[in-house]
């Protein structure tokens, strides 16, 4: 608190100003006397980053608007200095050293001839990652929610009929974008969990001529899983195009966009393929091609009209936006890496994490949100806070003491769960282990009792088995 140095008094001035009620000329034993009482947080609180001697040079009595003023605008911003995380969350995951590098690249310009073959790399790879021929398949400059919007405004103008199967929120997202683009879009759901059944899709669109079904093949808020193959059948008996959004699943669980029919299928980087968030992959059928054609009317996005931004990215190298280089070049990084490995190991690898993980978990006595095991999605494991744990405690505790950041549930589901993220470079035994050993030790500290070593032990046993058989199939 402030002394009796008449320099400092206007430290507690701006503060008591803030609260409006005191004027600003009171005498400095006065001004203390009430912050004391008030124990209001001095001008380092409220302004962390200001610079001491704009504050020191401010005259006593200075109205608010003034003192925020020179603070905000002499602030001082230091070196970037972030803490290293383990991201155990649903998205953003820990990358590879290697794509740091990539990411760290000098740049080129995005119309620089040696940039074109960069990119068509880029997509060369994202066609080996989707298991896909098409022609339009290309990395958008946005997140994961781009390319929900590009997929969706293409394909739909005013009136057409669309249904969207909605297990959660990311699916849900889908469906509020499909309504903006027709007011003719059916929402068919399921509980928190589950999978939407295909039969409910059916059933919601006879008669009808649904132009589009909509489906998230992993649904991050919930930690489920959908098969794809029920609702192709569906999309075929209504001559509808299939959209999946597989931001969460790309490049860790199996994906085949040619052989399972896919329309429009996007993704995200930051998930499971392990670069830098910002970059939504999309690729489009022949047959998704065609409908654009067809359209009656423009899209109504600029940037998401996926034919013209296809003159950028396809043979013409027309430029359409600037792209972002860097996030590129982290991305072809993140999928060379993804192919090295081969996309059959990366599968297996998720699964294995996560049945690991699970038997862990089950071993400690917690529960999960997808009860039937073929709901599970391999890389976001939804964990039912038991009763007596303060949920977000516990992940403030794994964080501060663990370096360890899992994530909470959204809407009906907050405070509800935790959501383990077991994705790309962060889906390793390693992880697994460490992140068990410090949950039990957070559940202890909060009272809830778990056998002593309950959560490694069985994961290190369910590891041993995998490796075993393994061995035999070999
Ligand atoms: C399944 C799914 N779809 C869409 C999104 C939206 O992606 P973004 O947050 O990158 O916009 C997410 C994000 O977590 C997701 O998990």
């Amino acid at each position: 608190m402030a002394g009796e140095d008449p320099s400092r008094c206007t430290e507690i001035r701006p503060c008591l100003a803030l609260v409006k009620q005191f004027p600003a000329n009171l005498s400095v034993a006065q001004a203390q006397a009430i912050a004391r009482k008030l124990d209001f947080p001095p001008w380092q609180e409220k302004f962390p980053r200001a610079n001491p001697r704009t504050v020191r040079s401010l005259p006593p009595g200075a109205d608010f608007k003034k003192i925020k003023k020179a603070m905000t605008m002499t602030q001082h911003v230091g070196e970037l200095n972030p803490p290293v995380r383990l991201m155990l969350t649903p998205g953003p995951s820990s990358v590879d050293p290697r794509v740091y590098r990539a990411l760290a690249t000098p740049l080129v310009g995005h119309m620089d001839p040696w940039f074109k073959g960069c990119m068509d790399e880029t997509q060369v790879l994202l066609r080996q990652i989707f298991q896909t021929e098409n022609r339009i398949t290309m990395p958008l400059s946005a997140s994961g929610s781009g390319g929900i919007e590009a997929s969706v405004v293409n394909v739909l103008e005013e009136g057409d009929e669309a249904i969207v199967a909605v297990n959660g929120v990311f699916s849900e997202r889908m469906y509020e974008i499909a309504t903006r683009a027709s007011s003719k879009v059916i929402k068919v759901e399921a509980p928190y969990g589950k999978p939407v059944a295909a039969e409910d899709v059916r059933r919601a669109g006879k008669g009808k001529k649904i132009k589009m079904i909509g489906l998230a093949q992993g649904e991050t808020s919930t930690g489920v899983l959908t098969r794809i193959d029920a609702f192709r059948k569906v999309a075929d008996e209504f001559g509808a195009l299939l959209v999946v959004d597989t931001v969460a699943s790309l490049a860790a669980v199996p994906l085949h966009v040619d052989r399972e029919r896919v329309d429009i299928c996007f993704s995200g980087s930051q998930k499971a393929i392990s670069a830098p968030p910002g970059m939504s992959p999309i690729t489009v059928s022949p047959a998704a091609e065609e409908v654009f054609r067809k359209r009656k009317t423009k899209v109504q996005s600029w940037y998401f009209d996926l034919t013209t931004a296809m003159n950028y990215w396809g043979k013409d190298r027309l430029y359409h936006h600037t792209p972002p280089i860097s996030l590129i070049f982290a991305l072809r990084e993140a999928m060379r890496l993804v192919i090295e490995e081969s996309l059959e190991a990366r599968w297996e690898r998720h699964r294995i994490n996560q049945l690991a993980l699970i038997a862990g978990l089950d071993a400690m006595g917690l529960k999960l949100l997808a009860e039937n095991p073929a709901d599970r999605l391999p890389t976001v494991t939804a964990v039912m806070v038991p009763a007596g744990v303060d949920e977000v405690k516990l992940r403030d505790q794994l964080l501060d003491e663990f370096n360890i950041e899992i994530a909470g549930g959204f809407g009906p589901l907050k405070g509800k769960i935790w959501r383990v993220g077991l994705m790309g470079y962060c889906s390793q035994k390693a992880n697994v282990l460490l992140f068990l050993a410090a949950l039990e030790k957070c559940l202890t500290d909060q009272g809830f009792r778990v056998g002593s070593g309950a959560g490694v032990g069985a994961a290190v046993k369910n590891y041993c088995h995998a490796e075993a058989a393994a061995v035999v199939s070999r």
